[in-house]
């Protein structure tokens, strides 16, 4: 994909060569028995940057997510959760299959819950026909609303309903560090909001594999055991610890980039007549927009001029800048787009 603009996904960024020098010179050990030097710094350094007690190396945000689900819940148990969540729509159905938990979703404002609208969705606990609640997992950044960023106040006013009916509140945190520069506070401030949280290395940090869960010791300790239920207790994971460690201390900070372009790109795409867009979604690096004539086509002539796009439905087109896409790029496919319409 080298001679490619590839926006499909950060999901596509690749190593530093810090981060494939550090793999190379990782100190190692055997991670299912805590042994692995590596994994124990970047734990440290997650929950450090999360301000939680503990963190677990897993292999995924969906596994962070889903092992966090499964610890936090019991059979039969409801989730509450924006109704285009990723756990909903794109992590396979893993909270029905393994948790074995039900989603109770509600349409969020730009992937915010309203804190009435979870309020009047927990069952009635003496009701025994109702299935219990147990939890309430947030999104922020929010993929599915355009990588929209959720305040800190409304991730409070969740929790304090959350809290006064003694649920629990997981944060897929997959872009957090998005979140947290947008808003222009530290991750943990975010991270304060909620008992868990998963966040990914692989995405605009640039690992090639991982992510972390955070939450109290009595929590990680629980999850390290559904984490091994799940065949996911590795054993030199030190070599996917070392480039996260890379990732904590360097790769944050340049996010701010990846904002900025995708601003740039937004506001020229917002002029084009064949573009339906939300400017006010653009909020950091994911750009989601409706393409009147079509999306199938848009990403056809797109790709003819080397640029790639990802079509999430017939109309529907989502952009993320990533390390990969600087702001040539940007200015390059703005001219191409411009030229389409
Ligand atoms: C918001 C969100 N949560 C979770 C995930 C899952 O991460 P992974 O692909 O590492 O399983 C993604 C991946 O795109 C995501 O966008």
């Amino acid at each position: 994909m080298a001679n490619f603009i590839d926006y499909r996904s950060d999901t596509v960024t690749l190593p530093t060569k810090e981060m494939l020098e550090a793999i190379m010179n990782a100190p190692l050990g055997d991670d299912v028995k805590n042994e692995d030097p590596s994994v124990n710094r970047l734990q440290e350094m997650a929950a450090a940057k999360m301000g939680k007690e503990a963190a677990l190396l897993v292999t995924s945000g969906t596994a962070g997510n889903l092992i966090a689900v499964a610890s936090h819940t019991q059979k039969g148990d409801e989730v509450i959760m924006e109704a285009n969540a990723h756990i909903f729509t794109s992590e396979a159905g893993g909270i029905a299959a393994v948790a074995n938990c039900m989603p109770h979703l509600i349409p969020g404002d730009k992937g915010a819950l309203d804190p009435d609208d979870v309020k009047k969705a927990i069952r009635d606990k003496g009701n025994e026909h109702h299935p219990r609640t147990s939890l309430i997992c947030l999104e922020n950044t929010h993929n599915g609303a355009g990588g929209t960023v959720i305040t800190i106040e409304q991730m409070k006013a969740v929790k304090e309903v959350a809290e006064e009916h003694g649920l629990k509140v997981h944060l897929d945190g997959a872009r957090i560090f998005n979140a947290a520069i947008a808003l222009g506070v530290e991750a943990k401030e975010i991270a304060a909001q909620v008992d868990s949280v998963t966040f990914c290395l692989s995405k605009g940090l640039s690992c090639p594999v991982g992510a972390v869960l955070c939450g109290t010791k009595e929590f990680i300790a629980k999850a390290r055991r559904v984490r091994k239920v799940l065949g996911g207790g590795m054993r030199q994971a030190g070599i996917i610890a070392a480039p996260g460690i890379v990732a904590l201390e360097t790769m944050i900070d340049r996010l701010a980039d990846d904002h900025a372009n995708a601003r740039l790109l937004a506001e020229a795409l917002v002029e084009l007549p064949d573009i339906d867009l939300d400017l006010s979604t653009v909020q950091t690096n994911i750009i989601r927009f409706k393409v009147k004539s079509g999306a199938a086509a848009f990403v056809d002539k797109l790709a003819a001029k080397n640029i790639l796009v990802h079509r999430v439905s017939e109309t529907a087109i989502r952009m993320v800048t990533h390390r990969h896409i600087s702001r040539d790029d940007v200015l390059y496919t703005i001219d191409v787009v411009r030229d389409l319409s």
